[in-house]
């Protein structure tokens, strides 16, 4: 008998977030009343599919274990790695012994709490049969510049240009294998990258532009007008 395909999340949390000059991770900056991983997390076990959520924090955070959702029953902790490709690899070991090798794993950046439970479905339904899995992605809409120092050397087309979004979504066995063949390569910064550099094509989903990624000071205000808007 073939046992059923399980999904699993894994929340990359161990970043410093040095673009945003706080004194404290930007995963634990205020948002609309409380923390951006707790929006974050709020959304993804509001999609009610994922079998557990392994969040990878750093050793030293002092605020993850003070976050009521650190003990929710469908969360694990993970330590944190160097890289964030380090903390998603150490999130799917956490869950070795639970998840299947052909499982899904949707791989979402803690500093993204603007994701939809829309999003979440769409791109899992779009790919729940696909050989390799892939990302929500936006297409460019600015026109894109080719530069060495602060000259530009050519116009990129941008039909072949996306920005890569989290989720990411890989099967289990892949995934790993990827991120532990790529250990250590600068060039993976995403989980995408990760199966590209073993010869795999992951699709692109076109997902919401207000799927954002908290980087900068300005970008908690934007957040913040979306996740109203969202709410309405
Ligand atoms: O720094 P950046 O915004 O690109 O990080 C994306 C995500 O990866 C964030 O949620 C961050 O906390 C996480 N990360 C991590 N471990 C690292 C570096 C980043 O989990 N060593």
């Amino acid at each position: 008998m073939t046992q059923s395909i399980k999904f699993w999340a894994i929340v990359p949390a161990a970043g410093v977030g040095k673009r945003m000059q706080a004194d404290r991770p930007k995963q634990y900056l205020e948002l609309a009343g409380t923390t951006v991983i707790e929006h974050t997390l709020l959304r993804l076990l509001q999609a009610d599919i994922f079998s557990a959520i392994a969040v990878a924090v750093s050793k030293e955070d002092p605020y993850w274990p003070e976050l009521p959702l650190s003990k929710h029953q469908t969360i694990i902790t993970a330590p944190g790695g160097k890289e964030r490709a380090d903390s998603v690899l150490s999130g799917l070991k956490a869950i070795r012994e639970q998840a299947s090798d052909d499982d899904w794993v949707l791989v979402h950046d803690a500093a993204r709490p603007c994701i939809t439970t829309e999003d979440i479905h769409y791109l899992i339904n779009t790919l729940v049969n696909d050989e390799v899995g892939g990302i929500l992605a936006l297409a460019s809409a600015d026109t894109l510049k080719q530069v060495q120092g602060n000259s530009i050397t050519g116009t990129l087309d941008r039909s072949h240009i996306w920005r890569a979004l989290t989720p990411q979504m890989f099967r289990y066995g892949m995934l790993k294998a990827a991120l532990e063949q790529t250990q250590g390569n600068p060039a993976i910064t995403d989980d995408a990258s990760a199966l590209e550099l073993t010869g795999l094509q992951p699709k692109i989903v076109e997902g919401r532009p207000d799927n954002i990624k908290i980087t900068r000071p300005e970008d908690l205000a934007l957040a913040k007008f979306y996740i109203d808007q969202q709410c309405l």
